[in-house]
């Protein structure tokens, strides 16, 4: 991974290159350690300016019972704003995702912490009636939704002026849609023109980059904060596959970076029109990974450039 950032580096001090080895994961691990110690990145929601911090998660993995997987999720969610971070999305269409949530949350007496973003329904109910914003508040045990965001299209003609009454009591904080389906695309560009979105939720990644033609420079000339779902490939097929085993670039380090997901998620981010990346996890681990994303120098237009060059070598 990092071992040709440090290896050089090592020798380049003079040292033996199988000492320069041994040492490459401590050195990678004191660099991440550094740049855990960096505040973390924040954007303005364009709105209103609120600041939001770069890197959130996403929940698509949290309809769980089993007592391990709700303590792995729990020890997410309990480190997820003791490390400076704060949106999480989550949806109805996600199982019983909200529920684990709120729970969890509950539990953990961190809700005040969180932005919590959530979906109206995707599929077989009825859209546009004040039942849903009644349900998704019980199910995350909230008196608010930070962001409530229309999913896929279902039902948006019904569920726009609930979603403007509900904003305006309240009880929702921002409003605006989602999708990941390039088929969707012209619908996006419609509503961007035809609706007034505090925000958008758009696939987008170093592999998949339709959304960058269009959408996401119409985003920002109309003022609406980005959510990028997907950065990582998700059920697409993982960006990190096709880098597994491979060493990192040596100039990774000049946006400090530690890993492959950290590049790829630092390549989202330094979009100008992104606000935030929601990687979904499950691990601790990951978390913490993803999160040093969202901290250190970002690339500059150049710098996304030569990755994407460089993803196209692979
Ligand atoms: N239309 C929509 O509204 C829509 C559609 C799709 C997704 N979304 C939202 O976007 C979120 C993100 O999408 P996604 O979760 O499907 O895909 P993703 O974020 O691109 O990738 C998630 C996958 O990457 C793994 N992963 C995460 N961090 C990692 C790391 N540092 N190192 C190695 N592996 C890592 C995760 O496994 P582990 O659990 O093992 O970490 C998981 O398998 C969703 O959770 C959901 O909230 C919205």
């Amino acid at each position: 991974m990092s071992s040709v950032v440090t290896r050089r580096s090592v020798l380049q001090g003079g040292v033996a290159a199988g000492v320069g080895l041994a040492l490459s994961g401590t050195i990678a691990q004191a660099a991440a350690a550094k740049s855990g110690n960096l505040p973390a990145i924040t954007k303005p929601i364009p709105a209103t300016g609120e600041l939001l911090p770069v890197v959130g998660l996403g929940t698509n993995q949290y309809s769980v019972t089993a007592p391990e997987e709700i303590a792995a999720r729990r020890e997410v969610l309990d480190n997820f704003p003791k490390l400076g971070a704060k949106i999480i999305d989550t949806a109805r269409g996600y199982g019983e995702s909200e529920v684990v949530i709120g729970n969890l949350l509950k539990e953990l007496g961190n809700r005040d912490q969180i932005f919590l973003a959530t979906k109206t329904p995707i599929r077989g109910e009825p859209v546009g009636g004040d039942g849903e914003l009644e349900l998704a508040l019980q199910r995350l045990q909230t008196d608010r939704i930070d962001l409530l965001q229309i999913h896929n299209f279902n039902g948006i003609e019904a569920l726009w002026p609930k979603l403007q009454e509900w904003k305006q009591a309240k009880k929702v904080r921002y409003i605006g849609i989602t999708t990941s389906s390039d088929d969707q695309y012209p619908q996006v560009l419609e509503a961007l023109a035809k609706y007034k979105l505090d925000f958008l939720q758009v696939d987008y990644s170093i592999d998949n980059r339709g959304s960058e033609e269009k959408i996401l420079p119409l985003a920002k000339e109309k003022g609406v904060a980005v959510l990028t779902n997907l950065p990582l490939g998700g059920r697409r097929g993982s960006v990190l596959t096709k880098v597994s085993g491979k060493p990192l670039p040596a100039w990774a380090a000049d946006y400090d970076v530690t890993s492959w997901a950290q590049l790829f998620l630092k390549y989202n981010i330094a979009h100008p029109a992104v606000t935030a990346v929601i990687p979904g996890t499950t691990k601790i681990a990951h978390l913490k990974d993803n999160q040093l994303a969202g901290r250190g120098r970002l690339p500059d237009a150049a710098g996304r450039k030569k990755i994407e060059e460089l993803w196209a070598s692979i």
